[in-house]
């Protein structure tokens, strides 16, 4: 739902992701399409899946993606249910958002982001938008979305035969034990994604980072492992690869600025990460992240 932030939308991210030599990965809930992705970028890509009731529209999604040129795909498994996220009910926030005397108030202490919006692409949940009425332009809480269209019942099977259709590169988002890492393994998925939804699924789930040196020990040999959540710093991305990640992922840390200047603030995000994990290898003695082990890494018990 970037386009609530700015109105380059995912493009913006995408677009960013390019240029910095790095992947994009876009959500079933984007407010830019496969299509337009797909035709203005020529980056990695990789598009994130959930399973709806229709099982015709999640297909579809997957077969747009084959056609629009994604190099992989993931599917994210901790979102069966919508997380309760207070603040949303506090502050009434819908999608697209809805006048109230709160919503019109802090419109009005925020004028830049209110015109960008009023005048700007109007907001729609494009990659169903045309499937689904409940993913048009009404006022709808994204979790009354999730709620209503997500398929509960999601099972291993469900996910095998996305791995099965889809025939490439392929991630499960959401993994935070053992036991479910080797069950990704079983159905054929190339990677892991180790995340708690960045918070906002299950209240005290464990941090991601906590799980990681247990999931590698167990299955690091056998599938690819992405860090996902509370990556804000480059010494956050090298403590995961000393750990055994193959890579790290983020949200909220390019998000807040796509919120606060586009395109162009991604790109500093970007470059800031870079040079952070340039820097702080040097600090640490490291050519290459692969002298990044253990051994670089103290703890406070446990995986010594
Ligand atoms: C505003 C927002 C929207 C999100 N939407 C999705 C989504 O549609 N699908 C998904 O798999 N994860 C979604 N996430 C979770 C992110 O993909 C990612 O797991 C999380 O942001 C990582 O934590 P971090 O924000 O600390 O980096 C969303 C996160 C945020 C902050």
């Amino acid at each position: 739902m970037h386009r609530l932030y700015h109105h380059h939308g995912e493009s913006a991210a995408a677009k960013a992701a390019e240029k910095m030599g790095t992947m994009f990965s876009m959500s079933t809930m984007s407010t830019t399409s496969i299509e337009e992705i797909g035709n203005s970028t020529g980056g990695p890509k990789l598009f994130q899946l959930y399973i709806h009731k229709d099982r015709g529209l999640t297909d579809n999604l997957i077969e747009r993606c084959q056609r629009a040129g994604f190099h992989g795909l993931c599917l994210t498994v901790d979102t069966v249910v919508a997380g309760n996220r207070e603040r949303d009910h506090r502050t009434g926030f819908t999608t697209p958002p809805r006048l109230t005397l709160g919503s019109l108030l802090s419109f009005a202490l925020h004028p830049e982001w209110s015109l960008n919006y009023l005048f700007r692409g109007k907001f729609k949940l494009a990659n169903i938008i045309h499937m689904t009425e409940k993913g048009s332009n009404i006022d709808k809480s994204i979790m009354n979305y999730i709620n209503e269209q997500f398929d509960t019942t999601m099972n291993w099977k469900d996910a095998e035969y996305c791995v099965k259709k889809w025939g490439g590169p392929f991630a499960l988002k959401g993994v935070m034990s053992v036991e479910d890492a080797k069950k990704a393994i079983d159905i054929g998925a190339s990677a892991i994604m180790i995340s708690n939804h960045g918070g906002r699924q299950l209240d005290g789930s464990r941090a991601p980072f906590d799980q990681l040196a247990e999931i590698v020990d167990a299955v690091g040999d056998k599938i690819e492992i992405i860090l996902d959540g509370g990556v804000r710093r480059g010494t956050h991305v090298l403590k995961a690869l000393a750990l055994g990640a193959k890579a790290c992922s983020f949200g909220k840390a390019y998000l807040y600025a796509l919120g606060a200047g586009g395109q162009k603030a991604i790109e500093i995000v970007l470059e800031k990460m870079k040079s952070e994990i340039k820097r702080d290898m040097i600090l640490m003695g490291c050519k290459s992240v692969k002298e990044l082990n253990r051994s670089k890494v103290a703890f406070r018990k446990k995986y010594k």
